[in-house]
Formats: structure tokens, C-alpha cells, sequence
């Protein structure tokens, strides 16, 4: 009797609280790994170079979870010669901001032979990643898929599927990163130059085409048996509907993705449902993610080119293919048509086509009618003493010795010295030229937001240093989620023009936005997440070279924390005194 009583006020408990608060839903998980960061010999474009990699492989182990579950990685650093921490991109880490794995913001890099614990929820179903965050880290290799399925129980995906595939794509370098580094700071610079491959799921071919077939003159690669660099090939039944997670780590490159003959619909954006709609081919951007929709109804006795080729800038580098295998087709067996083209690099009116397409599915929350505050961030190309740099409001950003979370926290003085950044750059600035004055200085860039207001951000793009030059970018905020609210070409007109033609009626929810050469985007989101987060270009030579701030949000409010997060720089002594974080 006793016995089912329990049963039945477990049974009603449990049913209650996965149909009120899904992160509690009764089979959530703790789900452990145990990873070493370690440098390795790889090929992943079939010459071999040193990587970062975890556990022996590259890219990392993939994270597979379901909504709800709490995620435990006991990360060793098994690098001799220097620091290292993980972020988990897209993951919001409520309520864990020490969590969130960015060194100098929400905590200390990990020493060699040490080992961290990055404990979160992944709260909300989606096609996520991990990735470094520690120098040029991601560039060298050190990342990996993350994936959160709809938790057991809970409502299915709004759409169906038979099956899935994961492309997790980058671009890679044959100079390493510390070369990469020192060039982009040097007096003179020293530009990196294009990436020598894209890669799908790590593996690319440098200097040949495995469509050589089709494109006469270009060698036929042969992998020579390297498993590291050999084509990647997808499996597939003919009829049926399969769901591609695609994200994008890459340092510099922003991608086009195809599958010949195939249409794609588009339902999910950074852990979002958007709106379905389909297309022949998709931009992505560094630090994005989507899942799109294929339908196998094509001739099934071909296979099919899967193709990434480079958008933004001018392309240097081949397009990574990859085998879309027809069963029981074999999959050697090269595809009759030739890979799908590329969009040309600067046909931005193509780009603006699809980024303006991506709305919000119905029954996703909508932003407040109005905000608090507006931060508008100009962001230009400068120099400083011979350097180039890039800043925000003519502020690059550099980074502290001691992370923020702990130095804000314990109200460090330290910290709390750089001047407080303008939020707004001022009407009137020329965005189609290069800046009249190209001088910049260096500063924290920390902006101080209250709890749970309404922030707006117009990120404004320009011209760069160079006469007729403006580039893409695409900015990742850490800690939230938030609304698109429009795009523009030109400068931002505010209360006279632009602010009022927002869209609040279906903006899309993501975690990167970018902004379009000589335009500008805005966003929204609500501070309801206490924390110190980056907010930055996911470009890594850019946010290297400064092009990033950070959002101090109602540190007050943050539980305590971890001392291991935070046991480096100012917080150390502060920590001896007795104070606790
Ligand atoms: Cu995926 Cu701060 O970045
Ligand atoms: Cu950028």
C-alpha cells in the first residue's frame, strides 16, 4: 500500500513537472565525459600538421543529449605549453556563467595537467558545437558537434524525419596558429591569407578534387589510404526525408552549402524552429548552426556531390565535397552531375535573400514590444601604432589577465579601471568610406547591463581601411538567445527612420547575426540570464584582432562561484584574504 502510494505521487509528480518546467522532465540525465585537450599529428587535408585535438580524435567526440539533461565534462589539458578552455556555443548556461568556457571572461584558463569541470543543462532541443576560446584555439582544431534532442516525453521536433546527418564544417590552415598569431599583430601586419581547405566532419583534400572528372586540368585526389582525410559519404535510402545538421566553426570562411539536385528546407536556426522554407542551396556563416530537410527523390541510381564553397570573399580555396551515397548504390561510385556551383563570393543580393527569409516559426516567444536600452556598436577597421586592429565605438578590445566573472563579483578594482564604453557612436558617421580618423585605442569594452531589462544592439558594419572594402560579419552573443529584428543597407537612421520598422511580430531567435557590408542589423534581447558574456564576430582573426565587447549583466546576482573557475590573476589574493566569490 505504502509502496504504491509513493509509486503514485512519483508518478503524478513526475508528469507534472514535464508538462510545467521540461528542464526538470523526469528522465533527465547526467551525462559524463572524460576528455583530454592534447596536441596531435592529423591530416585532415591529407598533409599532415599538428592539431589540437581531445582524446585522440579530431574533431572532438560528439555530445549527444537530450533536453533537460545536465552535462558533465571532466576536462584535462594535456597541452605542455599553455592554457586551454571549451565553450559550449549556443548552450545559454543559465545560471552557470563559469560554465560558459571563454578564458578572461568566465574564467581562468586551464593549466597544462589540470582539470576543469564544465557542469550545464542543455535546456532546449538543437544542432549545437564546442569549441576553443582560449587565443586562436578553435582555428587549430580544438572543436566538435553538440547535439540536444527533444527530451523523452516532451513534444516531437515539429517536423519529421526518417533519418540524420551531421556536417559539422570548417576551414584549415597549413601555417599554425601562433605564426597565424604573431602576423596579425605584427608591425607590419601580416594577413593570414585564404585557409588551403574546408572540411566536412574534419576531412578535406588540399590541392585536388574528388570531381576532377568534371573540372578538366584538376588532379583526381587519390587519399592514398589516409583514413583522416578520405571523402566523407552519407548514406541514404532512396524516398525518404532526412534532417542535415549543419553548423560552422570556421575561422575566416563564410560558407555556401548545396546538394546537387536536391532542394532543401530550411526548419531550425541555432537551436530555433524557424519558419520552413526552401531553397536551393544555404549561406552559413561562422557560428551558426541549422538543420535543414532533404528529400532522397532523386534518380536512385546516382549518387550525389554534397558541395561547401566560400561566400564573402574572394575564393582562394577549392570547395569541400562530400558523397551523398544512394543505397545500394556503391559509394565510390562518383556522382553523374557535376557538384553544384557556388553562388558567385560578393552576390550579396543572394545572400540577403536567404538571411532575410529565416523568420520564426509560429509559437516562438516574441520579443517585448519595447526596450530599455539601445547600444549601438559601429564597427570599423583601425590602426594603432602601426598595428591594424578592429574596433567597436573605436574601442578594440583586448582582454584582462583576471577573468571578469570573478574580478566584477568581488568588485576588484582591477577590473573596474577602463572607462565605461559609449553606447552610441554618434550620427553622422560615414559608413562608405574608410574612417577619416583611423586611430583607435584599446579598452575593455564591458558594458554594464541591468537585470532583466529590454537591450536593443545595432551592429553597424562600414568601410574598412581600404577604399571600397567592407566585409562580412557574423556576431555570436554567449549566455542568450536573441531576436533578429531587421536588417538595413547603409547607416542605421534610429528614431528618424529605421527603429520603427522593425519587425516584433516574428523576428527570428538565434545566437549569431550577421551584418552585411555597409549595413547594418539589430537585435534584441532580455538580461534575464545574470553573467559576463562575450559579445563578438566569430571570426577568429577578427575578435583576435579586438572586434568583440562584453556584457557585465547583473553580476550581483550571480550564484557563487566555483573558486576553480576563477583561481588566477587578482581574484588569488583576493581568495587569500578569505573573501569567497
Ligand atoms: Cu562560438 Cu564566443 O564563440
Ligand atoms: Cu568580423
Amino acid at each position: 500500500m505504502r509502496f504504491s502510494l509513493l509509486f503514485f505521487v512519483c508518478c503524478t509528480l513526475m508528469a507534472w513537472c514535464s508538462r510545467l518546467l521540461p528542464q526538470c522532465a523526469a528522465a533527465a540525465k547526467a551525462r559524463h565525459f572524460k576528455w583530454e585537450v592534447s596536441n596531435m599529428f592529423w591530416s585532415p587535408d591529407c598533409e599532415e600538421k599538428v592539431l589540437i585535438g581531445i582524446n585522440g580524435q579530431f574533431p572532438g567526440p560528439t555530445i549527444r543529449a537530450k533536453a533537460g539533461d545536465t552535462v558533465v565534462v571532466e576536462l584535462k589539458n594535456g597541452l605542455h605549453t599553455e592554457g586551454v578552455v571549451i565553450h559550449w556555443h549556443g548552450i545559454r548556461q543559465i545560471g552557470t556563467p563559469w560554465a560558459d568556457g571563454t578564458a578572461s571572461i568566465s574564467q581562468c584558463a586551464i593549466n597544462p595537467e589540470e582539470t576543469f569541470t564544465y557542469r550545464f543543462v542543455v535546456d532546449k532541443p538543437g544542432t549545437y558545437f564546442y569549441h576553443g576560446h582560449y587565443g586562436m584555439q578553435r582555428a587549430a582544431g580544438l572543436y566538435g558537434s553538440l547535439i540536444v534532442d527533444v527530451a523523452d516525453g516532451e513534444q516531437e521536433e515539429p517536423f519529421k524525419y526518417d533519418g540524420e546527418l551531421s556536417l559539422l564544417l570548417s576551414d584549415w590552415y597549413h601555417e599554425s596558429i601562433y605564426t597565424q598569431m604573431v602576423g596579425l599583430s605584427s608591425k607590419p601586419f601580416r594577413w593570414i591569407g585564404e585557409p588551403q581547405s574546408l572540411l566536412i566532419n574534419g576531412r578535406g583534400q588540399f590541392n585536388c578534387s574528388l570531381a576532377a572528372a568534371h573540372t578538366p586540368g584538376t588532379e583526381q585526389c587519390t587519399a592514398g589510404g589516409n583514413r583522416q582525410c578520405a571523402p566523407v559519404v552519407f548514406p541514404v535510402r532512396p524516398n525518404k526525408t532526412y534532417r542535415l545538421r549543419v553548423a560552422s566553426t570556421t575561422s575566416l570562411a563564410s560558407l555556401n552549402l548545396a546538394v546537387g539536385n536536391h532542394k532543401l528546407t530550411v526548419v531550425e536556426a541555432d537551436g530555433n524552429y524557424v519558419d520552413p522554407f526552401v531553397v536551393d542551396d544555404i549561406d552559413i556563416y561562422s557560428g551558426d548552426s541549422y538543420s535543414v530537410l532533404l528529400t532522397t527523390d532523386q534518380n536512385p541510381s546516382s549518387n550525389y556531390w554534397v558541395s561547401v564553397g566560400v561566400r564573402g570573399r574572394q575564393p582562394k580555396t577549392a570547395p569541400a565535397l562530400a558523397v551523398l551515397n544512394y543505397r545500394p548504390n556503391r559509394a565510390s561510385r562518383l556522382p553523374a552531375l557535376a557538384p553544384p556551383a557556388t553562388p558567385e563570393w560578393n552576390d550579396y543580393a543572394h545572400s540577403k535573400a536567404f538571411t532575410y527569409r529565416i523568420l520564426a516559426r509560429a509559437g516562438t516567444p516574441p520579443p517585448p514590444a519595447t526596450s530599455n536600452r539601445r547600444i549601438e556598436l559601429l564597427n570599423t577597421q583601425n590602426r594603432m601604432d602601426g598595428h591594424i586592429k578592429w574596433s567597436i565605438n573605436n574601442m578594440s578590445m583586448v582582454l584582462p589577465a583576471t577573468p571578469y566573472l570573478g574580478s566584477l563579483k568581488m568588485g576588484l578594482k582591477s577590473a573596474m579601471s577602463s572607462a565605461r564604453p559609449a553606447d552610441t557612436f554618434g550620427r553622422g558617421y560615414d559608413v562608405t568610406q574608410p574612417p577619416a580618423n583611423p586611430n583607435t585605442t584599446v579598452g575593455g569594452n564591458v558594458y554594464v547591463i541591468e537585470h532583466n531589462t529590454t537591450v536593443d544592439v545595432v551592429l553597424q558594419n562600414a568601410n574598412a581601411l581600404a577604399q571600397n572594402v567592407s566585409e562580412v560579419h557574423p556576431w555570436h552573443l554567449h549566455g542568450h538567445d536573441f531576436w533578429v529584428l531587421g536588417y538595413g543597407d547603409g547607416a542605421f537612421l534610429g528614431d528618424a527612420g529605421d527603429a520603427a520598422r522593425l519587425n516584433l511580430k516574428n523576428p527570428p531567435l538565434r545566437n549569431t547575426a550577421v551584418i552585411f557590408p555597409y549595413g547594418w542589423t539589430a537585435i534584441r534581447f532580455v538580461a534575464d540570464n545574470p553573467g559576463v558574456w562575450a559579445f563578438h564576430c566569430h571570426i577568429e582573426p577578427h575578435l583576435h584582432m579586438g572586434m568583440g565587447v562584453i556584457f557585465a549583466e547583473a553580476v550581483d546576482r550571480v550564484g557563487e562561484v566555483p573558486k576553480a573557475a576563477v583561481s588566477c590573476g587578482a581574484t588569488v589574493t583576493a581568495l587569500m584574504a578569505g573573501d569567497h566569490v
